[in-house]
């Protein structure tokens, strides 16, 4: 992390939160733990589900043991709106019971049962936090903006899953990021919060809106609208039809509110796309490549 490296608070330790030793070494001598770690890709977890099992249940777990052996004074556990399932009218509400569908939000509805019993039964002080769709900076592009920008500018097809009227809303980076701060800070412990961005939109839209950006700031080479790219392909099996969330707890306890709508926002992504190929180059090398040669094939 270039922007923190030279920091005395910053230290990174490379390890698996399977392992309580690593996790034990990282964590002692700290007051507040923030567990993001996690398998988040939903076609990651169609392929194979056992990683997800793994990470997001049993080192969901470790971490939580671990935070109660070394008595941290607060944790706080970073959830997903796909727990609730989808919704075909109004919003989630952090009372809503979990229906998770994917092999992915039924692991993430584990760790998050997980850690409301560690709050119930050894009194852990652990808060959840439940988001939309995150987008932003640094994003790795198996995600649907960044894969529809860097595919827009290699003149690669634009897959769109089924008819593209699948319903996700999106939170920037930066404003997922203020709410945990928030919960971390005046959270109580036990309880769950919802974070969303207020900005729900199909996925044809939001693939649409990077087109126009892009034949904005970047024109193609054979001026032709990036939107021509778009190429409608097989649906995600099991695929939900829409996550909607109600973040007003958020809002009224913590005082938490975002600051991007998603016409600021994607624009902000879009430029960061287009001023950081190197990142980019880095990223999508090596393991990651051959990964989506050899599980996407088929579908782009
Ligand atoms: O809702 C929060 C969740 O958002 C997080 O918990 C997950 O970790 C995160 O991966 C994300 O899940 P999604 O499945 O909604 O994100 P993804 O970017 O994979 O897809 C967004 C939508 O776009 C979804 O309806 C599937 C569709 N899609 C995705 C890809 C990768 C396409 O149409 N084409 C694609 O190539």
């Amino acid at each position: 992390m270039r922007d923190v490296d030279d920091s005395p608070r910053y230290s990174f330790v490379k390890g698996n939160i399977c392992d309580p030793g690593t996790l034990e070494e990282a964590m002692a001598g700290h007051d507040a733990v923030v567990h993001f770690a996690a398998e988040s890709h939903v076609d990651r977890s169609i392929v194979g589900s056992d990683d997800f099992v793994n990470t997001n249940c049993f080192g969901t777990n470790v971490v939580m043991d671990t935070a109660r052996r070394l008595e941290i004074g607060r944790v706080v556990h970073i959830g997903t709106d796909e727990v609730y399932g989808s919704v075909e009218t109004g919003s989630s509400k952090e009372t809503d019971p979990l229906e998770p569908r994917s092999p992915y939000s039924a692991s993430k509805a584990g760790s998050d049962h997980l850690v409301r019993a560690y709050h119930h039964t050894y009194g852990l002080p652990a808060i959840t936090t439940n988001c939309s769709n995150n987008y932003g900076p640094y994003q790795f592009p198996e995600k649907l903006i960044p894969l529809v920008i860097l595919n827009a500018l290699a003149g690669k097809p634009l897959p769109v899953y089924g008819d593209g009227s699948n319903v996700r809303d999106w939170l920037y980076v930066d404003d997922h990021c203020s709410a945990i701060r928030l919960a971390l800070k005046k959270g109580r412990p036990g309880e769950t919060y919802n974070i969303g961005g207020n900005n729900e939109r199909a996925n044809i839209d939001v693939v649409r809106s990077i087109c126009r950006i892009l034949d904005e700031l970047r024109p193609a080479a054979n001026k032709k609208p990036y939107e021509s790219l778009i190429t409608f392909v097989a649906d995600r099996p099991g695929h939900d039809l829409r996550y909607a969330i109600d973040a007003t707890k958020s809002t009224t306890e913590l005082g938490w509110k975002p600051e991007e709508t998603f016409e600021s926002g994607i624009r902000k992504t879009v430029r960061w796309y287009l001023d950081n190929p190197g990142w980019v180059q880095g990223v999508v090398s090596g393991e990651y490549r051959k990964w989506m040669e050899k599980n996407y094939s088929e579908r782009q």
